[in-house]
């Protein structure tokens, strides 16, 4: 019979329904006992898993969490332009990975800052557009409407928005925010209505509260 570590919610030793990010040891008992289902990794059997993934997917290979995901990915996409090697782009790849994406698309420069992702570009997909005009060619194909996310002239706000079920949400760089090219790109542009006196929040909190806006309109998984 197998064994397996006590992974209950309320089996760990904090208010969250997860345990601890310091993960856990090796898989407990006999190795002859160990689940041999192919997902698991039996290098993180053997030595445990420190990785920073949900209790379900403890022990188990990059590879298999990945596809596992890929049954229940979301159908909105999410773009950043990158410019600048602007450091929210590491977290809105891990935005991205928690609100269940279906890709997040870097826009310009290649190299992207990673710092932030928390190695969660890992289970996430990653791809590269040259420029705006490739964003608009890989989206016409796939007919998805681009939804550029700025407060800027002509935008219209989120809290009313009714987000297409197939879309990808594009966001601009600290600094300058979206390019002209971008917003020209958009079927709609739809801020994030503020109520203080900064001009604009972060990217990567931008983002967040984007993709976290088209689950609530969207997602069969969201709670009811
Ligand atoms: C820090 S903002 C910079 C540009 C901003 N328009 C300004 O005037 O300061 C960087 C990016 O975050 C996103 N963003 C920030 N605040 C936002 C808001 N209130 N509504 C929608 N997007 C926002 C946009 O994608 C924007 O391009």
């Amino acid at each position: 019979m197998t064994t397996s570590p006590d992974l209950r919610p309320e089996a760990a030793n904090n208010e969250t329904h997860e345990r601890s990010t310091s993960g856990v040891g090796p898989w407990p008992g006999e190795r002859a006992d160990w689940p041999s289902e192919p997902y698991y990794d039996p290098e993180l059997l053997e030595h445990g898993d420190t990785r920073n993934v949900i209790d379900r997917y403890r022990y188990w290979r990059t590879e298999s969490i990945k596809e596992d995901l890929d049954q229940q990915r979301h159908t909105f996409h999410v773009a950043i332009e990158n410019w600048q090697h602007d450091m929210n782009i590491g977290s809105i790849v891990r935005s991205a990975n928690a609100f269940g994406a279906d890709t997040v698309h870097i826009v310009g420069r290649r190299r992207w800052n990673k710092r932030g992702a928390m190695v969660t570009d890992r289970y996430q997909h990653v791809e590269h557009r040259e420029d705006i005009d490739a964003l608009i060619e890989w989206a016409q194909a796939e007919g998805v409407p681009i939804i550029a996310i700025d407060n800027v002239p002509g935008c219209v706000p989120m809290e009313t928005f009714d987000w297409p079920e197939r879309c990808v949400m594009l966001f601009g760089q600290e600094g300058p925010g979206l390019t002209d090219e971008a917003v020209a790109a958009a079927e709609a542009v739809v801020e994030i209505t503020q109520y203080g006196s900064t001009r604009s929040i972060n990217a990567s909190a931008a983002a967040a509260v984007s993709m976290y806006s088209w689950v609530q309109q969207h997602s069969p998984l969201r709670p009811r």
